[in-house]
């Protein structure tokens, strides 16, 4: 490779990089098929340990999301325990509950929700089960047999799926959310016990002059994550 060809594909990461935001309103348009099938092609060819690719997607389609998002609203209504395949963090703790803190803060700084109006922020927690008006859900989830690397390996994925789509002006949601009613979505799209359930990652085209796509996250320092010795 050349040092022209490396700082291009580095230029093209950097603008990859600095784009993809997790989007929280979408537009009704939906995302064409070949996309779709392009997407989940460039994420599926991240590494994975012995090469075991334990993802699987169920990918719904505006009329398909449609109906899920009615059932899943009824469902989450009716409840608010967990009901995860993977034991969801008993409590944040330190400098992760303020990065924890300062998301939801700024979230809601941008859509004008005072810090002490608590039913306005369940609302805007609950549209998680609307999944923002994404016109698609991409439901994940790994072999059930495979164990924690397999969690890692899905990781792996769902940050490149989230890279492909960004490449193709396609916005998207990772959604851990969607994984407290893990049991309720695998039974709906009839999944069975052999796979967990990991995240939704929603996806479309962002709806850009809604405020809640309004703010931007921080990151740790390069010293915070990185000892280099
Ligand atoms: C595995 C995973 C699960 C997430 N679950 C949710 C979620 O349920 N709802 C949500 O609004 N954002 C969710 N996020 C998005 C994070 O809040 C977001 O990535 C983080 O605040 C950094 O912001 P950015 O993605 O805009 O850079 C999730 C991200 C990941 C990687």
């Amino acid at each position: 490779m050349t040092t022209q060809s490396i700082n291009r594909d580095v230029e093209v990461l950097q603008r990859l990089s600095a784009g993809r935001f997790t989007c929280r309103a979408y537009q009704d348009t939906s995302v064409p098929r070949e996309v779709i099938e392009s997407i989940v092609t460039l994420a599926g060819r991240c590494a994975s340990w012995c090469n075991v690719q334990p993802w699987h997607l169920v990918v719904t389609t505006p009329d398909t999301t449609a109906k899920f998002r009615d059932a899943l609203v009824s469902h989450a209504s009716g409840t608010s325990e967990v009901d995860s395949d993977i034991p969801f963090p008993e409590q944040y703790c330190g400098v992760y509950a303020e990065r924890r803190r300062e998301v939801a803060y700024r979230l809601y700084g941008a859509l004008g929700i005072e810090r002490s109006e608590k039913g306005r922020q369940a609302a805007q927690s609950f549209e998680n089960f609307r999944m923002f008006g994404a016109p698609h859900v991409a439901i994940v989830t790994m072999s059930a047999e495979l164990g924690a690397y397999a969690g890692i390996d899905c990781g792996a994925f769902i940050g490149a799926f989230m890279w492909a789509a960004q490449a193709h002006g396609v916005a998207t949601t990772p959604q851990g959310a969607l994984a407290r009613h893990a049991k309720f979505i695998r039974s709906y799209f009839g999944i069975g016990d052999e796979r967990k359930m990991v995240c939704g990652i929603a996806f479309g085209y962002a709806d850009a002059d809604h405020p809640a796509n309004g703010f931007r996250t921080s990151r740790a320092s390069l010293d915070d994550v990185m000892q280099l010795i």
